[in-house]
């Protein structure tokens, strides 16, 4: 008897990231070349609950190399959270004999590929989320743009706080974690950066530190906080109050993650969609894929989701020697 072609599905959970289609084209066009049908689930773990699944081939990732978001949609899936959940998934793959997945999102995601692949599903997970918060991997797909996005926000925020000698308060994405916020503080040389990771003190770190350098000359402040940590509208009145200086807050809200991915979302999502393919090809599953020390390296998503990822407390000291 002739051996069946391996089949394996793709999909996308949590929010979206820019460069998750990215990643969805060099799975199904990798997966392609070696032989291998391939199927995209819709709306994340759901579409593997109620069977929204079809056949891919080459040219159903055509054009999306450069669009934001997912062909695929996504979404987070609470009945995936529950055994009959997970349940429900496996007996969609055995009918299908879908013999692999490849689940592109964040910690969350993970935890359902674990489930599955512990149900004899193989699934790898691929980092994608703009948080970059998975620890296990120095770089999650869709950070690098958000980042950019972030930047060129605050950039124009700058020019009008310049204008009007203003303090304006910024509020960056981040699920609790201060990835986004540093780095964007770091490249938009901000006054002060508040992030969960570091103590922080709003009257010495912020209005001391904007009376202080206004002694030097300093007239205009970009205040970036991470979100969840603070109301930012509240937050920029008492600056006003305490300093005089007229402030503003903005939300960058989900402006941060749409938009075409930067060049390195696209390569980074490129290499790990291709290395979770050949994982699957060869019946490996509950691995993720992710970036350490600029290689591409995968490991068992239960040690993964155990390790601890922290800011880079140089570069924050950095910026708060240097930003003044
Ligand atoms: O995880 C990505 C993220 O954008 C977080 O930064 C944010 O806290 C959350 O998703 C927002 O989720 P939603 O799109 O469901 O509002």
């Amino acid at each position: 008897m002739e051996n069946k072609k391996k089949k394996i599905g793709v999909l996308t959970s949590g929010g979206d990231a820019p460069g998750m289609n990215a990643a969805i084209r060099a799975v199904v066009r990798s997966a392609l070349a070696r032989g291998m049908e391939v199927v995209g689930v819709r709306h994340g773990y759901n579409g593997l609950i109620d069977g929204d699944i079809f056949d891919m081939n080459l040219r159903s990732v055509s054009e999306i190399l450069h669009r934001g978001g997912t062909i695929l949609y996504t979404a987070r899936c609470k009945e995936f959270r529950t055994r009959e959940g997970v349940l429900k998934a496996k007996d969609t793959c055995q009918k299908l004999g879908i013999d692999g997945l490849v689940v592109i999102g964040g910690d969350g995601s993970f935890r359902g590929a674990r489930d599955l692949s512990l149900e004899g599903i193989p699934c790898v997970g691929l980092p994608g989320t703009i948080d970059n918060d998975i620890s296990c991997s120095d770089y999650c797909i869709g950070f690098d743009t958000a980042l950019n996005t972030a930047v060129e926000a605050v950039d124009r925020l700058r020019d009008t706080s310049q204008s009007h000698d203003r303090c304006n308060v910024v509020e960056i994405m981040g699920n609790g974690a201060g990835h986004l916020s540093l780095d964007c503080g770091i490249a938009c040389g901000a006054s002060a950066i508040w992030v969960n990771e570091v103590d922080f003190d709003v009257d010495v770190s912020i209005v001391q530190r904007i009376l202080d350098t206004g002694k030097t000359g300093k007239h205009h402040f970009i205040v970036i906080v991470g979100e969840g940590i603070t109301d930012v509208h509240s937050l920029a009145r008492y600056i006003e109050e305490r300093t005089g200086v007229e402030s503003r807050a903005t939300v960058l809200g989900h402006i941060q993650r749409g938009g075409s991915p930067t060049a390195k979302d696209r390569i980074m999502a490129t290499q790990l969609g291709y290395h979770a393919v050949e994982l699957l090809e060869q019946g490996i599953g509950n691995r993720v894929v992710v970036i350490r020390e600029n290689h591409v390296v995968d490991f068992d998503i239960l040690e993964a989701l155990q390790m601890k990822k922290g800011i880079d407390r140089k570069l924050y000291e950095i910026a708060r020697s240097i930003n003044i």
